[in-house]
């Protein structure tokens, strides 16, 4: 029976290839680690990548569910690390953009399932689609995956605009990924508070900063998450403070998430 709610969490990111995949992947292994029980979802439908991630190859996904084919436990991959993963389809055009009835279907699956999970996370993939938007106004914390680049701290400035002004999103946790140094991590952290204070209003939550590591590719590569592999290096040790200061956030599970969500997409249509 399903006695708690899980705590949603969206990671998004203006520009894609920022690190958003190898984020979720590696904190949700992290979670696991903390005795919680975690649902990964892969909602960058169109493009799947986290079962290449975990090197596994489920047999169903998001496809299966949306066809009717199979039901939302049919479709969870059990990874051998314990975590649950909601695996996407890759090269499927037309889950790019999600219909209002596919979308009502993803939530009331969601809602279905009666096993307790305390964290949610969702990759919800890159840009300001309305699929993004839509899992991004559906959590409870949105977490903005962000690099140095220009382009990606506008693009990310982008995605925030459009989540608080059509969306009413105000609370936003910013991770800098890609990192040389501390500094170029404050520098970056700076430039994107600061216009967004500036046009909007809104001041960031700072969660931290990962370091660049060449070994996060030997990782992909080699399919295997890379936490297990290195779980003393700086990268992981970062992304462990990381997870810790997601908990510390207080978030009311009453409000928002899927069920709140539900309700009001039924009344608004
Ligand atoms: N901190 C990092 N250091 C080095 N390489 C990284 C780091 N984070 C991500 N990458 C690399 O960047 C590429 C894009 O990462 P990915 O997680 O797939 O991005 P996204 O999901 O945002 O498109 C991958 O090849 C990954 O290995
Ligand atoms: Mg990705």
């Amino acid at each position: 029976m399903k006695t708690n709610i899980p705590r949603i969490i969206a990671v998004s990111s203006g520009k894609g290839g920022v690190g958003k995949t190898n984020f979720v992947t590696n904190i949700a292994l992290i979670f696991r680690g903390m005795q919680k029980r975690v649902l990964l979802m892969d909602a960058d439908i169109g493009l799947s990548n986290i079962d290449i991630m975990f090197g596994v190859a489920p047999k169903y996904n998001i496809k299966h569910l949306l066809t009717g084919e199979r039901n939302i436990k049919d479709i969870i991959f059990k990874s051998e690390q314990g975590i649950d993963i909601i695996p996407a389809s890759s090269g499927i055009r037309e889950l790019t953009q999600l219909t209002f009835e596919q979308k009502i279907k993803i939530i009331q699956e969601l809602e279905s399932l009666d096993e307790n999970y305390d964290i949610f996370l969702i990759d919800t993939g890159a840009g300001i689609s309305d699929n993004v938007t839509f899992f991004c106004s559906a959590a409870h914390d949105n977490i903005i995956i962000v690099t140095s680049e220009p382009t990606s701290i506008a693009d990310a400035y982008a995605l925030i605009k459009v989540l608080y002004k059509e969306y009413g999103e105000k609370n936003f946790r910013i991770v800098i990924n890609n990192i040389k140094n501390p500094k170029e991590a404050r520098e970056t952290f700076r430039k994107i508070s600061l216009v967004t204070e500036r046009f909007l209003g809104l001041s960031l939550d700072y969660l931290g900063f990962l370091p660049y590591d060449e070994k996060i590719k030997d990782a992909i590569v080699s399919q295997k998450p890379y936490v297990n592999l290195f779980p003393t290096s700086d990268f992981s040790k970062k992304l462990s403070d990381i997870a810790k200061e997601i908990l510390k956030r207080d978030v009311n599970l009453f409000k928002g998430g899927m069920q709140f969500f539900l309700k009001k997409a039924l009344t608004t249509g």
